[in-house]
């Protein structure tokens, strides 16, 4: 078993699509073990997306992912890390394949419905950045 962050970003909850990609995720095979409704500051936003600091979106991306809440979660599967990004699909949802969330859901690059984690490094790092070791529940 393997775990990967996700974000349902704020154009997401804005659009009340929650549920449906929570369920998209779920009937891919992905369990929840952990999940809240947080709102990131500008601040906590560029920390999560430290390592874009030097891109020229940085600032967007910080505006973006503060501009209302956001849904956190870790979710686990086999391979989970390489199959959400597939799931999800391209950043630029314009060359998502079709079928996946970005090209079901979002309307630009910069507002992309949801983050996933690059590596299964990176995918513990940012657990922790969200979730304390208590909020993380296995379902059985
Ligand atoms: P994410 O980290 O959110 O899962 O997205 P990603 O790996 O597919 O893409 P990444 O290169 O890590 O970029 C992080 C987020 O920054 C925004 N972005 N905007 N306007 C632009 O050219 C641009 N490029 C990236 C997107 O919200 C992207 O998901
Ligand atoms: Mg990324």
């Amino acid at each position: 078993m393997e775990r990967t962050l996700t974000i349902l970003k704020p154009d997401c909850v804005k659009k009340q699509l929650i549920g449906a990609v929570v369920n998209q995720i779920e009937r891919a095979g992905f369990r929840v073990v952990a999940m809240k409704k947080i709102r990131l500051t500008k601040e906590t936003a560029g920390e999560f997306y430290g390592v874009h600091r030097e891109r020229p979106f940085f600032g967007e991306l910080v505006d973006f992912m503060s501009s209302g809440p956001c849904v956190p979660m870790i979710l686990e599967k086999e391979n989970a890390v390489a199959d959400f990004r597939a799931l999800i699909g391209a950043t630029d949802p314009a060359e998502a394949k079709e079928g996946t969330v970005r090209k079901l859901h979002a309307d630009s690059k910069g507002e992309n419905i949801v983050h996933g984690s690059d590596s299964a490094e990176n995918a513990t790092v940012e657990a922790s950045f969200f979730f304390a070791a208590e909020e993380v529940v296995r379902n059985n």
